[in-house]
């Protein structure tokens, strides 16, 4: 018996599942029709919320032009899951992990939320300023996540709920 295990509580660890993330990039197939887009991203948001809500997924999903990137946090089957129905959307190409590994805690708050870049946040974006690293194929990890959690937390400010989740 593995010394994770010799006591109940012991056993509840071993048992508990295993937390994931993974990040992706891909290159959105959507209109280039400002309202048209909007209802595209609109009708991903409604599959991926519902379909995330019932696998205990929590998720960010940066839009920058054509490019998207997406961190998927869950239980490592569900994590896997998910990502392999994203990979055959045909609503994206050229789908690349970033990094899959373990992590010790989630840090988005929603099962699918969405940060589009804009005139309210170009500040943001232009700081991460991942567009290059889309262009050359090498997006980091680190950026992704350094935008997608300013994001985040601009969203929850406004809320008023921030103070929940430091
Ligand atoms: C950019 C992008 C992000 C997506 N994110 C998710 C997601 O987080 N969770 C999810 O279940 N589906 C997501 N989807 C939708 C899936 O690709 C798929 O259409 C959906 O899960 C329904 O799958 P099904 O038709 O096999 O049931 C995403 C699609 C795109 C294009």
């Amino acid at each position: 018996m593995s010394k994770d295990c010799h006591n109940w509580f012991g056993s509840m660890r071993a048992k508990r599942s295993t937390l994931v993330h993974l990040i992706y990039f891909s290159r959105l197939n959507l209109s280039a029709d400002a309202a048209t887009r909007a209802q595209q991203i609109g009708e991903i948001t409604r599959q991926a919320q519902k379909k995330n809500e019932f696998s205990v997924i929590t998720s960010f999903l940066v839009v920058e032009q054509n490019f998207a990137a997406q961190i998927i946090e869950g239980e490592r089957g569900s994590v896997n899951d998910t990502f392999s129905r994203i990979s055959n959307d045909t609503r994206h190409r050229d789908v690349q992990i970033v990094e899959w590994r373990e992590i010790v805690k989630r840090e988005y708050v929603n099962s699918f939320a969405t940060g589009i870049r804009s005139s309210a946040n170009d500040a943001v974006f232009q700081k991460v300023n991942l567009m290059p690293m889309f262009l050359r194929g090498t997006p980091k990890a680190t950026a992704i996540q350094a935008l997608a959690r300013t994001l985040q937390a601009e969203t929850l400010t406004k809320q008023g709920i921030d103070h929940l989740f430091v």
